[in-house]
């Protein structure tokens, strides 16, 4: 994104800190929170050895570090305050979507899940089609195959790629509402601030907030 690097300036130039950066390695990407977590504790164990560090995270990554605070409780560095940046905090809405309609992240029996991905790949080729004849409306008899076609095949690409991923299962709003908010309070040594986006309603697709 293309913010990071006015703040990595800022953080390194103007404020003078020392900034490490990481991201969630391919194949942990769609991990569950706790692995991804472990994995950024391990990192920062290595890069962080004997120092109290102030941590920013992006989206998902904020709920990896929120738990790594809490349930890993680390010692060989300190955690000294938290900023998450549009981390969905109380669920994506989106997610519930697909897990309602797609199956997606609710580790469905093998013949389902071709099926469903069957679902999103027609979805994706009728899109493809539709943007090139201008056709207004694609006909299809099924509401499900009508949403998805008026998504941008790229993006049930990037569906695809995270099917059934422990990720997507964590990323619901009554998984985050039930099970990992009152799981996971906040640990009253860290310092936590939030910051957030708003898009209007009508150009809202992603349920992220
Ligand atoms: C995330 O989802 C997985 C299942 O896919 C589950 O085992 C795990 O407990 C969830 N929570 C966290 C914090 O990783």
């Amino acid at each position: 994104m293309h913010y990071w690097s006015s703040i990595l300036g800022i953080l390194r130039k103007v404020v003078g800190a020392d900034v490490i950066v990481t991201a969630v390695p391919g194949q942990s990407r769609t991990g569950s929170i706790a692995s991804r977590a472990s994995e950024l504790n391990r990192f920062l164990e290595r890069k962080a050895n004997g120092r109290g560090i102030n941590l920013m995270a992006h989206s998902m990554g904020g709920l990896d570090c929120r738990h790594l605070i809490t349930h890993l409780k680390p010692t060989e560095y300190t955690p000294l305050s938290l900023t998450t940046i549009a981390t969905p905090h109380r669920g994506s809405p989106f997610m519930d979507w697909c897990t309602e309609y797609l199956g997606l992240g609710r580790q469905r029996s093998d013949t389902e899940r071709a099926a469903a991905a069957e679902i999103i790949a027609s979805a994706s080729a009728s899109a493809a089609r539709t943007s090139t004849a201008h056709t207004s409306s694609p006909k299809s008899s099924s509401p499900l195959s009508l949403s998805l076609s008026a998504l941008p095949s790229s993006f049930t690409t990037l569906l695809l790629s995270m099917f059934d991923s422990p990720a997507y299962a964590n990323l619901t709003t009554s998984y985050l509402n039930t099970v990992f908010n009152p799981h996971t309070p906040d640990d009253p040594r860290v310092r936590y601030f939030s910051v957030a986006g708003r898009v209007a309603r009508a150009a809202s697709t992603s349920g992220t907030r």
